[in-house]
């Protein structure tokens, strides 16, 4: 028997599920299953069981003799949320950036003069491995204490080999030190380095035949991606890297239709990728491609936000039954933030999601975006138990409503209290 943790008096446990879903679409993504004064007991780093405090089975749970006991005190538990999309490990910041956008530099103007992408490879080019350890680290902190209990995290400020690897390693020394569940996407392909800008296909062919094969071979990715997009990477290079990414086992899962309708979505579906973000410009053709595919769109509401850009159509993806995920593409060119719960409030308040929504979209839809909604997402027996204990609240729209307030007050990662 291992460690054994009861959260009694709960006020409302949220999203609750005796048969779990891998995700939830369309107008299933308005409900979500509460318990109201509830019990939830922990064992090891697994989900045992939860009920009603009327009915609290001292003997089957063994509550009595639970290692850990705390009293919720009438107050709400969460899932924890899962970020299915962010480029976390970075070196520095990017504020000069910030401040020639609001003179009204647009993120394209400032990409084209070496900054953008390009600023922040240069960043981790000077910066060591422990460094970029030590300064990602910290953000790892503060994402856990915002009520993030899953990352996915992006390579793709390195743009030639050694780079590359060396973020790779900063994300799986995260995996390994953090109690966060982490997975790790290879994006070689984010920007064209300034050394191949009038030949950006011999950078394409760098990323299929000098990248991929190492990134593989040391099993440093899950994923592949690809900044499918205008000032980017076209149609047929995004093909040809997610081609050479499915040949070495990385499933795609790309950026796609930030700066203009680029045709990313149609190709993310065509590869069967788990997940096409961004989507600010999309209209029918995209949302009819992705009816009838597994690909999740998942939007950024925090980038966009940030950019100033055009709000993705969230409600009409909602309206065609599709499994909407949303997560924070926390990064230092597009979003500086990791707050899930402001990506919520900005989903409710931009977006037009109601708050049920978003918090299945941030919660299961972004947990299946990277692949792990079978264990993470919601609370369901036998899923790993990262919850969070809110502060005292009276619903569950509180939450994306107040969306300047720290609501999380106790976060509970693979069972253990941090
Ligand atoms: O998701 N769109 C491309 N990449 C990031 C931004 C990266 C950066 O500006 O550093 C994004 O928004
Ligand atoms: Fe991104």
């Amino acid at each position: 028997m291992g460690k054994s943790l009861i959260i009694s008096n709960i006020k409302r446990l949220v999203q609750v599920e005796d048969s779990p879903r891998l995700k939830v679409c369309g107008k299933d993504l308005s409900e979500i299953r509460t318990i109201d004064d509830a019990w939830l007991y922990i064992e090891d780093e697994k989900i045992f069981d939860f009920g009603t405090m009327h009915e609290l089975p001292d003997e089957k749970c063994g509550y009595e003799q639970a290692d850990t006991k705390i009293d919720a005190g009438g107050k709400i538990v969460f899932p924890s949320f899962c970020d299915s999309h962010t480029h976390i490990v970075y070196a520095g910041s990017r504020e000069t950036e910030f401040a020639d956008k609001i003179k009204g530099l647009s993120y394209e103007e400032i990409a084209k003069r070496g900054g953008g992408i390009l600023n922040s490879a240069k960043r981790i080019h000077d910066t060591s491995e422990n460094e970029l350890y030590e300064q990602s680290f910290r953000r790892i902190e503060e994402i856990i204490t915002l009520g993030t209990g899953a990352v996915e995290i992006k390579s793709g400020y390195g743009l030639n080999l050694e780079d590359e690897l060396k973020m790779l390693r900063v994300i799986r020394r995260i995996r390994e030190t953090s109690p966060l569940e982490v997975r790790s996407t290879f994006l070689g392909a984010h920007a064209v380095p300034q050394e191949y800008k009038s030949n950006r296909e011999k950078y394409v062919d760098v990323v299929i035949n000098e990248m991929i094969p190492v990134v593989a071979a040391e099993e440093l990715a899950d994923y592949i991606d690809v900044f499918c997009d205008k000032g980017f990477f076209s149609v047929e290079d995004t093909e040809r890297i997610l081609m050479a990414g499915i040949k070495h086992g990385l499933l795609p899962k790309i950026h796609a239709n930030e700066l203009d309708f680029s045709g990313g979505v149609q190709t993310g579906v065509k590869y069967n990728a788990l997940s096409v973000d961004h989507l600010e410009r999309s209209g029918d053709e995209e949302i009819l491609a992705l009816k009838g595919s597994d690909t999740i769109p998942t939007l950024l509401p925090g980038s966009a936000f940030f950019l100033g850009l055009p709000d993705p159509p969230a409600r009409k993806m909602i309206e065609a039954g599709l499994p909407v995920a949303l997560a924070s593409d926390f990064n230092p060119g597009s979003c500086p933030s990791g707050n899930m719960k402001l990506v919520m409030s900005l989903a409710c308040i931009r977006l037009k999601m109601l708050p049920e929504e978003a918090f299945n979209a941030a919660t299961i839809n972004s947990a299946c975006a990277m692949g792990i909604s079978e264990t993470h997402g919601s609370i369901a027996r036998g899923k790993v138990a990262n919850v969070f204990i809110s502060k005292e609240i009276p619903s569950l729209a509180f939450m994306p409503y107040a969306f300047g307030s720290d609501l999380v007050e106790k976060v509970i990662l693979k069972g253990k209290i941090i």
